[in-house]
């Protein structure tokens, strides 16, 4: 998506993904893992829009001073726990945590601090829910008791809604934020998000964050709202799903502004036009075409369409909240007639 979102700007694109993938169906060069290195010699600028990649690209596109985000936005990504301390030590509200070494100490740390009642997760490699555990009870089938990787755990926050914000950083430090989105998250991962809401705290505590990493680019923070308590689940390094919306809904595209923001051009406006709301196409190899009805479909064009797999999405507009949200109840009946299979 983002190069086609860059079609309009004076650029070239290079894509490091396997043949036939959906970056390079739509790129100017291809170049499949083992070409790493000239890709990053061939690029100016080296960017990412999945952070769970290899280090020695990152690292050698860093060392060429290329690499926009940079490596000290990348890294805290790459451990939960190192990430919940930065967090902390920005003055951001978190849920209540602790650092486990390996399965034993989660599950010690689970029973002693939270009844055993609390979510213990993968410090490394986890996304879309992937490496989660809810626990609410007896945790004594948790499949983590003989794991030796570390985790964090922490409290089940019982929130009254998930939210996001959008923000982009420009090389001269500019900062904008596209409005925050509700979100709607099953069994770890994203099912619809939609807005257009307001909060003060929210995109300030994305600039504070923003500015402590020296952050070029879009990026994307994560909260818990309870009782109009705002606390800060993670940041994503990357455009998000959650700012799908502004394909459709915005003056400037959070992919747009990501490619301005790291060629270092000036930023494009911000504002969303109307309210809007995203539904991802979870699983599916193929969509009821009666979904055009009611949005606008973005393809990917995956090869395989796997259970839980990004396949896509629907951007809906409306006059206000109301109308998108019956759109979205649409769309999500056409593409889920028998419920959601996660
Ligand atoms: N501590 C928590 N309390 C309640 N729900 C949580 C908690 N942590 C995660 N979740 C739920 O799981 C989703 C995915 O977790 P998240 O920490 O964002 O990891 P990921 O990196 O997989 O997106 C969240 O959006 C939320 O719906
Ligand atoms: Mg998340």
């Amino acid at each position: 998506m983002m190069v086609l979102e860059g079609r309009g700007l004076p650029m070239k694109f290079g894509v490091l993904e396997g043949p036939g993938s959906p970056g390079c169906q739509v790129s100017d060069y291809c170049f499949t893992l083992s070409e790493a290195k000239e890709a990053v010699e061939w690029a100016d600028v080296v960017t990412f829009e999945f952070e769970h990649v290899d280090d020695g690209v990152l690292q050698e596109a860093q060392q060429l001073s290329k690499l926009t985000p940079n490596l000290k936005a990348i890294l805290p990504k790459r451990d939960r726990r190192e990430e919940r301390k930065l967090l902390s030590s920005l003055g951001l509200p978190v849920p209540r945590w602790y650092p486990a070494e390996d399965g034993r100490e989660a599950l010690r740390l689970l029973k002693d601090q939270f009844n055993n009642v609390g979510v213990v997760k993968s410090a490394k490699g986890g996304y879309d829910g992937k490496g989660q555990y809810f626990v609410r009870g007896d945790p004594s089938t948790a499949p983590i008791r003989e794991s030796k990787e570390p985790f964090v755990v922490e409290d089940l926050v019982d929130f009254d809604y998930e939210a996001s914000v959008v923000a982009v950083r420009g090389k001269d430090g500019e900062f904008r934020t596209y409005q925050p989105s509700f979100n709607v998250n099953k069994a770890g991962i994203l099912i619809y998000s939609f807005g257009p809401t307001g909060d003060e705290a929210m995109t300030s505590y994305a600039r504070r964050l923003a500015e402590a990493l020296d952050y070029v680019g879009t990026m994307a923070v994560e909260f818990f709202v309870k009782e109009s308590s705002v606390i800060v689940n993670e940041y994503a390094p990357r455009v998000h799903n959650t700012g799908h919306h502004t394909l459709d809904a915005a003056r400037t595209s959070q992919f747009e502004n990501h490619l301005r923001a790291i060629a270092g051009l000036p930023l494009g406006e911000t504002q969303v036009h109307s309210a809007y709301g995203t539904v991802n196409i979870l699983g599916l190899s193929d969509v009821p075409k009666e979904v055009l009805r009611y949005g606008r479909l973005h393809w990917y064009g995956k090869m395989e369409a796997r259970k839980r797999r990004k396949m896509g999405h629907v951007n809906v507009l409306g006059e206000d909240i109301r109308e998108v949200r019956e759109k979205i109840d649409r769309v999500l009946s056409l593409l889920y007639p028998n419920g959601l299979d996660l």
